[in-house]
């Protein structure tokens, strides 16, 4: 799959490009089936909320079959080969569970930042691509962007590591309020199986979900190889330290899953 000339163009002016229907419902069930399995996990890349829902399943390519398909999906990787110029690998997966009542925020950041400080990457030459597994609504916890704040390079940030279970590097309410006076926000929604690309750059965050739904996005954090992390303090499930570059399958990997459960039934 390839972006149109206007797509690049939005994602050049906005920092971010949405696309409804990428997968069907056929093979967003593959993947909606595996979720109670993984978030059963007790392994350190599952992480918890406080109050125990999953927050994030990071790596989830190396234990599942359906969610390594989503990591090397034709439809996923070709964009964002396209927008990087090049060959990519994955420098992080995760799976956000925002999981109904309990679901917590995530605050405003660039993720570019938190790569740049903690991970020693050299450029912003990497990006996040996002498929919704559910369908994500205002009412559980849609991620909210600054269109445009990809323009301002690495704002200042301090390491929030109290607020949420993850440690962030993280904006202040100045900066965001006079970000969001000039440009606005999106709110990215969308029916499962569609699809958010945003530059690493790009000002986002989400609330916590107080709704009775909840809202599951994987969120591949791919980088051109070229760009490799240099420092290497995070867990390697968080900020992986295999730089090969991703091949991608075939497209028809998640249909063909579906095929295989429902011929073992
Ligand atoms: C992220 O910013 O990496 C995730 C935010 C979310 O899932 O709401
Ligand atoms: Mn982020």
């Amino acid at each position: 799959m390839k972006l149109t000339a206007e797509q690049l163009q939005q994602f050049d002016e906005l920092g971010y490009v949405m696309l409804q229907d990428v997968f069907d419902p056929v093979e967003v069930g593959v993947l909606q089936e595996e979720l109670p399995r993984i978030y059963a996990m007790d392994r350190p890349e599952v992480w918890r909320e406080s109050t125990g829902v999953v927050r994030t399943a990071f790596a989830a390519h190396r234990y599942s079959k359906p969610f390594d398909c989503i990591g090397a999906h034709p439809r996923l990787i070709g964009p964002v080969q396209q927008l990087l110029d090049g060959d990519v690998y994955i420098h992080q997966y995760k799976i956000n569970a925002k999981a109904a009542f309990d679901g917590d925020v995530w605050q405003w950041h660039q993720d570019y930042g938190t790569w740049a400080r903690d991970d020693l990457m050299p450029e912003p030459r990497a990006m996040n691509i996002a498929l919704f597994i559910d369908d994500v609504t205002e009412f559980n916890g849609p991620l909210w962007v600054i269109p445009g704040s990809h323009k301002q390079g690495v704002l200042e940030a301090g390491h929030d590591l109290a607020t949420t279970s993850y440690p962030l590097w993280t904006l202040d309410k100045a900066s965001i309020t006079e970000l969001a006076n000039e440009h606005g926000m999106f709110s990215a929604k969308g029916k499962a199986g569609s699809v958010l690309m945003f530059h690493s750059n790009l000002v986002h965050a989400s609330s916590p979900n107080i709704g009775p739904w909840g809202r599951t996005i994987v969120y591949l954090s791919l980088c051109h190889v070229d760009n490799h992390i240099r420092q290497f303090k995070r867990e390697e499930w968080i900020a992986h330290r295999d730089f090969t570059p991703i091949t991608p399958l075939d497209d028809a990997c998640l249909r063909d899953l579906a095929r295989e459960r429902a011929a073992a039934e």
